[in-house]
């Protein structure tokens, strides 16, 4: 039982009485109920033989913040703890934008709404709106302020009036709290490049390079291309200090209690603006050890639920998504372990299977996947996937060499293989991907490129080539079925739900050339849309497609997210066969990643119980499904979701 189940028994109970509710007695007793986690996880990190005033001020903060929290806010926070847990409704879809390229800017994302209803999205997940230095700034990552808008972007007041107009109509938003690190020019970092020694401790700064290349031997490169190394000097301070990621994002240091103050501070003003979901943004980084590769460590951790702890007693309805793009085993610790299990994030994303979707793409098999995601620890009952296919990064082929290994193939081999396939190094591939990240030394790679462009839509369209769009079509509806019914929030990336094709345009722009990320961050193409009423296209049919899938979705109440998912092994190494499972209703959702027709033989699916009669059908297509010559025919890219009663 985790502590957010202690805070809806108490708010529940208390709900019931005539009183009126007392926001101030309830934000004690969640105080009351957190304070003794709250002060070991703070202790675990800074000693408490000389922290205890830090810790005395950190628990006098909690009800100065709760005090500033709206009273709206305060009223929805009771309403979610009355209520089950939002985020694992089948209800939820989400999709995931860049403000100014999807509709100019806040006011103008506003005027969308009325596109997302009609898609069937009900949750937005909004990059950086804040200010950022204006030359390089790894798109809004590199944050001069992590409450102030960009007004590029329009104003604080357009997106309070944003987050009131998305709760009126019921609808979700999640934005990023980049967590790791602000930019070279946030006000702290200003003053530490003064000279200011206290503001200095808020950073890793060094004199000489002693230190820093004592990192070094164990610190892996993030971005090894454009910003090798871990450290920068920076001439005016005449120091070293750390930065993982660019040279312009410095990472804040963690082991000072006043940083973290500070920091949960930032992160409440933020949920005071009306965010529904907080995304910790490259929160495996947060905590650096010597001798470490600071990624994943314990104290990372214990730190992450300190953040939790204390934003759960001031703003019990926001939760918190891990950004954590890490292995699979690694991902899943962000919903908390042992006796904090379920104290952490209540949602991180599935990189696992996203990486291993784009193996089965390539491979046309799915025996990587299938194996991958077989033994993975089930993650605790309250908390949920984000499933997705393509977001504004990078593709990393984030899984274990010993999956690969255990299927007989040469870890490295498989890897170089895919990034040739996606990256344009295989006469037959029609993938046009990038590239990106190159690392020589260790052979590893990433990859770029939209959803369309990656599964051959771009290649069809430029050889006009009618089998090579329809194929790629397929692909892409196959993969959003996958993300629409695996098990937790679908995220389709903004542009994909009309098979938007690589951007190319960051070429031209000297702040972007470098990184070829830009190549997915593409402008909404209103044009097209304007279409559709009036003739059916590629980008029409994918839109209908995944416009339909959505609405099924909501109307499948198995489709909320219980731990119901069940991962089937059948022997085929082209299928991909799970079930969504509850007392009285069974959907199996099959899918074929190659070129050409399987089947699924009777005997097999007796085995599982799934016999098919009269009544099954396919959810998708409305019709029924049959078995001839004994086997259920699954042709080339096609999926299905069989509903048995
Ligand atoms: C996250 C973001 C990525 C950014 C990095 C550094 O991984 O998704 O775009 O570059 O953090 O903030």
């Amino acid at each position: 039982m985790n502590q957010n189940y202690l805070h809806k028994m108490i708010a529940t109970s208390k709900g019931k009485s005539s009183e009126a509710v007392n926001y101030d007695s309830l934000f004690d007793l969640r105080l009351a109920t957190n304070i003794t986690l709250i002060k070991n996880l703070y202790f675990s990190l800074y000693p408490e033989s000389n922290c205890t005033k830090d810790f005395e001020k950190l628990i006098a903060l909690l009800p100065k913040l709760f005090k500033n929290r709206p009273i709206d806010l305060k009223k929805q926070d009771l309403n979610r703890l009355n209520e089950g847990n939002w985020y694992q409704s089948e209800h939820i879809v989400g999709m995931q934008l860049y403000v100014d390229h999807f509709n100019k800017d806040i006011n103008g994302l506003a005027d969308k709404i009325e596109y997302f209803e009609n898609l069937g999205v009900n949750f937005l997940h909004i990059m950086p709106i804040t200010t950022r230095p204006k030359a390089e700034n790894d798109g809004g990552y590199a944050v001069n302020s992590y409450t102030e808008v960009d007004k590029k972007y329009g104003t604080k007041k357009d997106f309070l009036s944003l987050t009131k107009k998305l709760r009126s109509k019921n609808m979700f938003l999640m934005i990023d709290f980049v967590v790791n690190h602000t930019s070279d020019e946030f006000s702290w970092a200003k003053k530490a490049i003064e000279g200011d020694k206290k503001y200095q401790d808020y950073y890793y700064i060094y004199p000489n390079r002693e230190i820093p290349d004592a990192f070094e031997q164990t610190l892996p490169e993030v971005f090894p291309e454009t910003a090798p190394g871990n450290f920068t000097y920076n001439e005016e301070m005449q120091q070293w200090v750390m930065t993982v990621f660019n040279s312009y994002q410095w990472d804040l240091n963690y082991s000072n209690p006043e940083v973290f103050v500070e920091m949960l501070t930032n992160l409440i003003k933020l949920a005071d603006l009306g965010v529904d979901v907080i995304r910790f943004d490259a929160l495996a980084f947060l905590w650096k050890k010597l001798g470490t590769n600071s990624q994943n460590l314990p104290e990372a951790h214990a730190l992450i639920s300190l953040f939790r702890m204390c934003l759960q007693v001031v703003a019990p309805g926001v939760i918190l998504l891990a950004e954590a793009i890490v292995a699979p085993t690694e991902i899943i610790k962000y919903f908390g372990e042992n006796e904090m299990e379920g104290n952490e994030c209540e949602v991180a994303y599935n990189a696992t299977l996203m990486a291993l979707l784009w193996d089965s793409i390539a491979t046309t098999k799915t025996q990587l996947l299938n194996k991958s995601i077989q033994y993975l620890p089930i993650k605790p009952k309250d908390a949920t996937w984000i499933n997705y296919i393509r977001c504004h990064d990078d593709i990393g082929l984030g899984f274990e060499n010993q999956d690969i290994y255990n299927l007989g193939l040469d870890a490295q081999e498989h890897r170089k293989f895919l990034l040739n396939y996606y990256c344009q190094k295989l006469d037959w591939s029609s993938a046009k991907g990038q590239l990106f990240m190159y690392n020589p030394k260790t052979g590893d790679g990433r990859i770029t490129g939209s959803a369309a462009s990656l599964l051959g839509l771009e290649t069809g369209i430029e050889k006009k080539d009618k089998k090579l769009i329809h194929t790629a079509i397929q692909k892409i509806k196959m993969l959003h079925s996958i993300i629409l019914s695996y098990g937790g929030i679908p995220l389709i990336y903004a542009g994909d739900e009309i098979g938007t094709l690589n951007d190319y345009s960051y070429l031209k722009d000297s702040s972007k050339k470098e990184d070829s990320r830009w190549i997915n961050r593409p402008h909404q193409n209103w044009k097209v849309i304007e279409t559709f009423v009036k003739k059916e296209t590629p980008q029409s049919t994918i839109f209908n497609e995944i416009k339909n899938l959505i609405s099924i979705r909501k109307k499948t109440p198995i489709f909320a997210d219980h731990n119901n998912t069940i991962l089937h092994q059948y022997d085929n190494p082209h299928l991909l066969i799970f079930e969504r499972t509850s007392k009285d209703q069974r959907v199996l959702v099959v899918c074929n990643f190659d070129t050409t027709s399987h089947s699924i033989e009777k005997y097999w699916l007796h085995k599982i119980d799934f016999i098919l009669n009269e009544k099954s059908k396919d959810l998708v297509t409305n019709k029924s499904i049959f078995l001839i010559n004994n086997s259920l025919q699954v042709g080339a890219f096609e999926f299905y979701w069989i509903l048995k009663n």
